[in-house]
């Protein structure tokens, strides 16, 4: 969603610590983008909509100022056009937010009534006229905001600024990211961490209603009125992460860095042995059930996993995306295990249903990969995944991360429950040791993926087919395709087909279908046939090499085998790696596809 920064130090460079800001939060939205900052008479604005390049253009970065706010826009409330683009100000007051305040509209309407006029359709706009109207009869800040934050209903983050107080910074929290980066005589506001990691390694994490005052030497925090004790952590800092390494897109370094992501996920628990699995997890084979709740490619890789955790685990399974479940009855069982699959840590339908679950009294779970995020923060229990931080919009490592957990837990729950022999898990410690070589061998196949995404780029409607896991990588690979080269696709249950999808098959369309689950194998081939005596043009996917299907298909990418667990992160790099192609053949923004966000920290 969108990026907040903001800056209030010593130095006199704070346009250029706000620009820096905004450029490593330029994932989170990139509709348009703007910088508020004292300059020693007022409060300068400047904003632009489009990129942030095009406010880098119009920036005098040789103001001197020791005090100022930025905003990188993902469009909610009002389209992204420079009137709707943050700071917003209204009377005394200048702010940047980050979130939805629901009850907008009737605070607008009584806004009005009082006499303010409006220049944007934002929620934002609102919340800056309310804070001015509330400091009309009080001219504490701290007890307007507290009023404010009484008052706005929905999730924000809240930067702002006000005429009277040049040197002070105010922040409010609720149910958005905001952190302060805290170094001796500079403080930092920022939506996430790596709009700060080159200041900073200290901040503190703020909470749920938090609200408060921040100068270049003090913080003052409060909640519900009451001042409030923070703790100042450090970030586990990680030089490489800016870094693409000689790749010419973060997607692409981060698909490579799959079979080290795999080794540090998997190794804690399975090295040689499965003493970490045993000891290293909670006891899961109390549950009679479990739920899985997730947003986009989390619920895809929710999808893996329940096959894994059905065939391994022995356990029902049952996949919601979090957007349906939170305004679903849940119909949870007690005894029912709820996880939470988040990359981010930070998604707002996904933390929403996981308070859902909470309030119904079951034991969560969170696969996360952000540590200490609100759902990681939520959550009974967490188990980390080892990704690291994905810059580019689109997930592919710390996916294939979630569904590498979720295997393990399925292989926990095999084992504890005694269903699984010694052979297969020598068998899987062989497969795991293989794994990253075996990975390696499928991410160096460029230029047969080059040459498949040359004739995939020229079609506008492209099908994945599949059945049971291959049905689940098929949903992966589609969005992935949709979201970084803007083609359309569509995964479907390779059965489902003939129920009048079909139709649509003509010469010449592609169809991608996914074949490694040998006992659905002969079902999902018989459906290549049907497409394929249609005209369609397949691509067949798949870890089984029988010459008898050479007529089945236009082109075939062979995929190595390994254990029924872990084929899932084999089969999505060959996914991964197409839509990467077709992006750049279509000279897409492949790091940051348009209307898109890392983090949709807003419902
Ligand atoms: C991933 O490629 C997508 N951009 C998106 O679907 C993402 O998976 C989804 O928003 C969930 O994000 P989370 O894992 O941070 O909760």
């Amino acid at each position: 969603m969108c990026g907040i920064v903001g800056y209030v130090g010593k130095k006199d460079n704070c346009v250029r610590v706000l620009i820096d800001g905004l450029e490593k939060l330029e994932y989170r939205g990139y509709d348009s983008a703007g910088i508020a900052y004292f300059n020693g008479e007022k409060i300068n604005i400047v904003k632009e909509s489009g990129k942030l390049e095009n406010l880098k253009n119009i920036v005098n970065f040789n103001d001197q100022s020791q005090i100022g706010i930025g905003h990188t826009r993902w469009a909610t409330h009002g389209g992204a056009k420079k009137q709707n683009s943050h700071p917003h100000k209204i009377g005394k007051f200048t702010i940047v937010h980050n979130g939805i305040i629901e009850n907008y509209a009737n605070l607008k309407n009584d806004l009005i009534k009082k006499g303010y006029t409006f220049n944007s359709d934002t929620d934002t706009e609102v919340a800056c006229a309310l804070i001015d109207y509330l400091y009309e009869n009080d001219k504490n800040i701290a007890n307007v905001i507290k009023k404010a934050n009484e008052i706005m209903i929905g999730s924000y983050a809240i930067g702002i600024l006000c005429d009277d107080e040049p040197n002070n910074l105010y922040v409010i929290k609720n149910k958005s990211p905001l952190i302060i980066g805290v170094s001796e005589d500079e403080k930092f506001i920022a939506s996430d961490v790596p709009a700060i990691l080159d200041k900073t390694d200290n901040y503190i994490s703020l909470d749920d209603g938090d609200y408060g005052v921040i100068t270049k030497d003090n913080i003052k925090l409060y909640n519900s009125g009451k001042e409030k004790e923070f703790k100042i952590q450090k970030f586990e800092f990680d030089a490489d992460l800016m870094d693409k390494k000689g790749y010419p897109h973060y997607m692409l370094k981060e698909i490579h860095e799959q079979p080290d992501v795999f080794k540090k996920t998997v190794n804690p628990y399975i090295n040689n042995d499965f003493d970490g699995l045993m000891k290293k997890m909670p006891d899961f084979t109390k549950y009679s059930k479990v739920r899985i709740v997730a947003c986009g490619s989390a619920t895809h890789a929710a999808l893996v996993g329940k096959q894994m955790l059905e065939e391994y685990g022995n356990v029902k399974t049952d996949v919601e995306t979090a957007s349906e479940f939170r305004y679903s009855k849940p119909f949870l069982n007690k005894d029912e295990l709820v996880i939470v699959i988040s990359q981010s840590g930070e998604t707002a339908d996904t933390l929403e249903a996981l308070k859902l679950a909470k309030d119904n009294k079951n034991d969560t779970l969170g696969i996360i990969n952000a540590k200490g995020s609100s759902i990681a923060r939520c959550s009974n229990m967490v188990l980390y995944t080892e990704a690291g931080k994905e810059i580019a919009v689109a997930t592919t490592k710390a996916y294939s991360a979630q569904v590498a957990m979720l295997s393990l837990i399925a292989l926990n729950l095999s084992c504890k429950k005694n269903l699984i022999s010694k052979e297969e898990m020598m068998d899987i410690l062989k497969s795991v040791r293989n794994l990253p070589n075996q990975m390696q061998e499928l991410l160096d196949k460029n230029d047969e993926y080059e040459q498949i995404a040359k004739k995939l780029a020229e079609h506008n409607d492209i099908f994945f087919i599949g059945r049971k896991v291959d049905y689940a990588l098929a949903q992966e690979g589609s969005l992935k395709l949709k979201e970084i080269s803007y083609t359309h696709s569509e995964a479907y249950a390779a059965g489902e087909l003939k129920h009048g999808t079909i139709s649509l098959i003509e010469s010449g369309t592609p169809v991608i279908a996914i074949v490694t689950d040998d006992f659905i194998a002969p079902k999902t081939i018989s459906n290549m046939i049907e497409v394929k005596s249609r005209g369609a043009d397949v691509l067949y996917i798949t870890n089984r090499n029988n010459d008898e299907d050479d007529k089945l298909y236009d082109n075939r990418i062979i995929i190595p085998r390994t254990h029924k667990l872990f084929q899932p992160l084999l089969t999505i790099i060959p996914l991964q790696k197409i839509a990467y192609e077709v992006a750049k053949i279509k000279g897409c923004n492949i790091d940051k596809p348009k209307n898109l966000a890392k983090s949709v920290t807003v419902e």
